[in-house]
């Protein structure tokens, strides 16, 4: 029990460093260190093998949400969207060549989340169920009690943007944004 809570608790470093390059490269380097110290985050600087406590993201995020007046869920879906070139550069040998959008979404969970799991057992991705329904529609259902369902939002249009489909997935959430399992409805148009 207690173990699960850690594991919910903490979030792999690659998260935080992906999250400072996102706040670097649309804001500036000092607009991050304000907002960790806004934040009361004490350390300022994030290493990709450590581990860090989840709420600290949301506590920047929320930062960043009232000093630019946006919606944190938009903030969310933004990084989400973002770190994508760079988690498919981390874990590039996962990834088939042959794959686009489509066949990344249905094999994320075994061939990404799976790897990360593996690959350091400190982590607990969040749970995706990926269902086909029909030949150009998947519905993603997402649970973690983490409850980040913006930026579940934002990989999933980060991965059709990376794979220059943007134009052609559709993304829709179709549960309240702060839920712990939501469903994420993606069509692929002709
Ligand atoms: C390119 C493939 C992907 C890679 C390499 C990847 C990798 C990761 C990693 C390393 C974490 C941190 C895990 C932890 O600290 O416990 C994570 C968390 C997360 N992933 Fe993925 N992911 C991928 C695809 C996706 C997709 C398609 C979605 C959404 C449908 C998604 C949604 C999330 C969310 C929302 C989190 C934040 C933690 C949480 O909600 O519990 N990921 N992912």
């Amino acid at each position: 029990m207690e173990k699960q809570c850690d594991a919910l608790h903490l979030m792999h470093g690659s998260m935080f460093v992906l999250l400072e390059r996102f706040v670097v490269d649309t804001y500036d380097h000092s607009t991050w260190l304000k907002l960790l110290e806004w934040a009361g985050v004490e350390h300022t600087s994030f290493q990709m093998h450590e581990m860090y406590p989840t709420h600290e993201i949301f506590a920047i995020v929320g930062c960043l949400g009232e000093s630019t007046e946006q919606p944190v869920f938009d903030l969310m879906e933004q990084f989400g969207e973002f770190m994508v070139p760079d988690l498919m550069l981390l874990y590039s040998r996962y990834v088939r060549p042959e794959w686009r959008t489509y066949e990344m979404l249905i094999n994320t969970e075994d061939a990404m989340h799976g790897a990360v799991r593996r690959e350091d057992n400190r982590t607990n991705p969040p749970k995706l169920l990926v269902t086909k329904k029909g030949v150009d529609q998947l519905m993603i259902e997402y649970s973690s009690k983490r409850r980040m369902a913006g930026v579940a939002v934002g990989i999933v249009k980060g991965i059709a943007s990376y794979f220059d489909e943007s134009d052609k997935v559709e993304v829709m959430l179709l549960s309240p944004a702060d839920a712990e399992r939501v469903q994420i409805k993606v069509d692929f148009l002709n």
